[in-house]
């Protein structure tokens, strides 16, 4: 038997030093997570960056100091925070304490979250957020899914899933399959739509949505009678992200049940609003949802990244995916339930425990009643948006997102404002575009975003 090298297990082993790092790394995470005014920060060049932070990478090692102070001073306010409250633009984050402090623990604690065999206490736990966020949605008992990296993901995988049983139910029947296939969404549907249908190698068909932004049956039915059976899904959007506008779910699954066609509900922004009560009607229909995302990383104030897809039937999503070798035989032959079997990816952080300690600490009531918030927030401020001369709203808002223009700006203005606005610290709000006009939107996530904030943001466009 040979010796180990000395500096073999130098950083697995325990010693002063390896406790040393550890504290000092945990001390900071627990800091930057109870940081009670936490800056916007902004982003550096390339070139200062290596100017400032370059040459970390050395055969020996800088040190845990040199290197955790490097990301303290320099790295890590180069990265925005994007659960800051006036954090507005894309999707923002806004992980709950709670969450954000149990993510730490999923990664001490080495959780290998592909199958039962290796981790069936974190997929245990998982499938029970899965599992109540199916009733929630109105799915039947049966339907089950997987913590996915992000909504893209979970689009693709269900996406995977759909071409696969369409693929199936022609063989059963004898049929070939379309020379191209296609998924119909609405063309606000969101980019992962289009990217999923690339790495498929299929065509989206995006149709024109109402007056009001939503796609609805009739439009869907006109291009299932046009396309036929080379449409393979419809994706319906719960919630668009420019907008967070909610199809007409309701009528497109009438039409997608009467022709047998995968229905395929991206919620991955807005089907959190779900869970308050009384949007509940705007999203009638998601309970024939053959497939469904909705990321925690959104509106479920879980940290980056997460997204839950969950399917009606399972079972087909295993024929779609699960990966078959010599090696995983002893996984496969079992009759446990694998969340590798259900997307793309085979190893898997148990990236679902982060949501489930956080709905286990604070019950369903309190995630109710902080996306709520964000409802109420969009509403006041559309009010007050309304109210001012210069402003008006391009549509009124029905979920978080409120979007709208200052009267005589133009591109560059917006972008003038928005760059002031990220230097002086006061706001993150990029530019977007409807139609080729240049809008304002603002995304509310965080339960810490107010009123006065926005106001105060509305202040600085007279
Ligand atoms: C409606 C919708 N679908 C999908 C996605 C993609 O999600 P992710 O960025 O987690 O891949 C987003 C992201 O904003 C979204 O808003």
């Amino acid at each position: 038997m040979t010796t180990p090298h000395p500096h073999a297990a130098g950083m697995h082993a325990f010693s002063a030093e390896t406790e040393g790092t550890v504290d000092q790394v945990l001390d900071y995470a627990r800091g930057r997570v109870m940081y009670q005014n936490v800056p916007l920060d902004k982003p550096l060049t390339p070139r200062d960056l290596a100017r400032l932070a370059g040459g970390s990478i050395t055969p020996a090692g800088i040190g845990s100091r040199r290197a955790a102070t490097l990301f303290e001073n320099v790295l890590a306010p180069a990265c925005l925070s994007t659960d800051h409250p006036a954090y507005l633009s894309f999707i923002p984050s806004a992980p709950s304490k709670a969450s954000v402090a149990f993510d730490v623990v999923v990664s001490a604690s080495s959780v290998y979250g592909g199958s039962w065999l290796e981790g069936s206490g974190a997929v245990f736990a998982e499938n029970e957020v899965l599992h109540w966020l199916a009733s929630e949605f109105g799915l039947p008992p049966g339907s089950g899914g997987v913590f996915m990296q992000g909504g893209t993901i979970g689009n693709l995988s269900a996406l995977v899933t759909a071409r696969a049983a369409a693929r199936r139910r022609n063989a059963d029947a004898g049929r070939s399959d379309p020379a191209r296939w296609l998924v119909v969404c609405s063309s606000e549907a969101h980019s992962s739509i289009a990217s999923a249908a690339a790495v498929m190698d299929v065509d989206t068909l995006p149709v024109r949505p109402d007056a009001s932004g939503r796609l609805s049956g009739a439009g869907v039915a006109a291009a299932l009678e046009e396309h036929g059976d080379a449409v393979f899904a419809v994706v319906a959007t719960g919630g668009t992200t420019n907008f967070g506008i909610v199809d007409d779910i309701a009528s497109i699954a009438d039409v997608t049940r009467s022709r047998g066609v995968w229905l395929h509900v991206d919620g991955a922004y807005g089907l959190a609003a779900m869970l308050v009560e009384r949007m509940r009607p705007a999203f009638a229909g998601v309970e024939h949802a053959d497939s469904l995302i909705v990321d925690p990383h959104k509106w479920l104030f879980a940290p980056f990244d997460a997204c839950a897809l969950i399917y009606r039937d399972p079972a087909g999503a295993r024929l779609a995916h699960t990966q078959h070798a010599e090696y995983l035989d002893t996984l496969n032959d079992a009759p446990d339930w694998n969340p590798s079997d259900l997307g793309i990816q085979l190893t898997r952080r148990a990236r679902g425990l982060p949501l489930w300690f956080s709905i286990a600490t604070h019950g369903t009531d309190q995630y109710r009643a902080a996306i709520e918030h964000g409802i109420d927030l969009a509403a006041g401020i559309a009010e007050e948006i309304a109210r001012r001369p210069e402003l008006s709203l391009v549509r009124d808002p029905q979920l978080s997102v409120v979007v709208f223009r200052r009267e005589g700006w133009t591109a560059k203005d917006y972008q003038v404002w928005s760059d002031r606005l990220l230097e002086e610290q006061l706001a993150f709000v990029v530019p977007s575009s409807h139609q080729g006009e240049p809008v304002l939107r603002f995304a509310i996530i965080s339960p810490l975003t107010t009123l006065e904030l926005l106001i105060g943001i509305l202040d600085t466009m007279t």
